[in-house]
């Protein structure tokens, strides 16, 4: 759509992020590093573990198995019943830390509410923390160290090197404080010399402070809940959120009609950061590989 440039005083149209075509680039390339990997005899592999019967996670599951296929990773799924016990889950991950032939642990979540997600992740070593959720691949992307980024901030954060779009002083205002999203995200967004400010659920006068921001990521899981006049002229807008509307139809956070014609970038969804998040979780698997295969040989 067409949208007056404030600072430049003409029309632009908004540059519609394509998280769709980078997702595939990117699972091009490490197809080639998985290629390379094959013929040192080295298969990478992920485990996937589902624990009940969650629809939202089917469909994420299935996704990430096809994006293993398409890429060459060997993908293994543990589909528990809904009443596993929390040691039995955290036998299992025991044993997957151990298991030599598996190279990344991905525990889907949620979980069934009996289930303690904090210490599940908490038992995933982090050699094999492709999904970046351990306190140590946390902690470490806190101080600045190489880590595994959680796979959705690290897609966001391609999304804009991509683009070339520069973080450096600008104003950031994150949507949502998951530790899934929100909070690696301050950090991402930190690393790259950004402002940032994170909004939450008790956030007074919200608006202020999305109108006001040059880069505004929603990450809040609701329908429709950022619209125009919560922008301002010009900003980038990230649409983290994966729902669906009252007609059953896939949206994000952003209204896209009314927010795409006043913005200089912006997600779609579907297209946007969705194929990004597995995209990056593939590349948290490769990366796993290698890092595991650096550590044999070093013994
Ligand atoms: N549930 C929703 N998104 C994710 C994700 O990126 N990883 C895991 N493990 N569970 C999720």
């Amino acid at each position: 759509m067409v949208s007056e440039n404030p600072i430049k005083g003409e029309l632009k149209m908004a540059t519609i992020i394509d998280g769709k075509s980078l997702a595939k680039k990117t699972r091009e390339n490490l197809k080639i590093e998985c290629d390379k990997l094959k013929l040192e005899g080295i298969t990478p592999k992920l485990a996937v573990i589902m624990v009940g019967d969650n629809p939202a996670s089917k469909v994420y599951v299935r996704n990430k198995s096809r994006a293993c296929s398409d890429v060459g990773i060997e993908y293994k799924e543990y589909l528990l019943p809904e009443e596993t016990t929390q040691e039995e889950l955290i036998n299992l991950i025991k044993n997957l830390n151990q298991d030599k032939e598996i190279n990344g642990i991905l525990l889907q979540s949620p979980l069934p509410r009996h289930l303690d997600i904090n210490e599940a992740f908490k038992a995933i070593t982090y050699m094999k923390d492709v999904d970046g959720f351990t306190p140590s691949s946390v902690g470490k992307l806190c101080i600045g160290e190489d880590t595994f980024i959680s796979c959705t901030p690290y897609g966001v954060m391609k999304m804009f090197e991509e683009y070339n779009i520069d973080l450096t002083g600008k104003d950031v205002v994150i949507l949502g404080r998951s530790n899934i999203v929100g909070k690696p995200l301050i950090q991402c967004c930190l690393q790259k010399n950004a402002t940032v400010t994170v909004c939450h659920s008790k956030t007074k006068n919200l608006e202020e402070h999305t109108k006001r921001a040059d880069i505004v990521i929603s990450a809040i899981g609701q329908s429709n809940f950022v619209k125009a006049d919560m922008i301002k002229d010009g900003a980038v807008v990230i649409d983290v959120g994966i729902n669906r509307d009252e007609n059953g139809k896939l949206t994000g956070d952003v209204d896209f009609e009314g927010v795409e014609k006043k913005v200089s970038y912006i997600t779609p969804v579907p297209g946007g950061v969705g194929p990004m998040t597995i995209a990056m979780l593939m590349n948290n698997v490769i990366k796993a590989t290698k890092e595991q295969q650096k550590e044999k040989s070093m013994l």
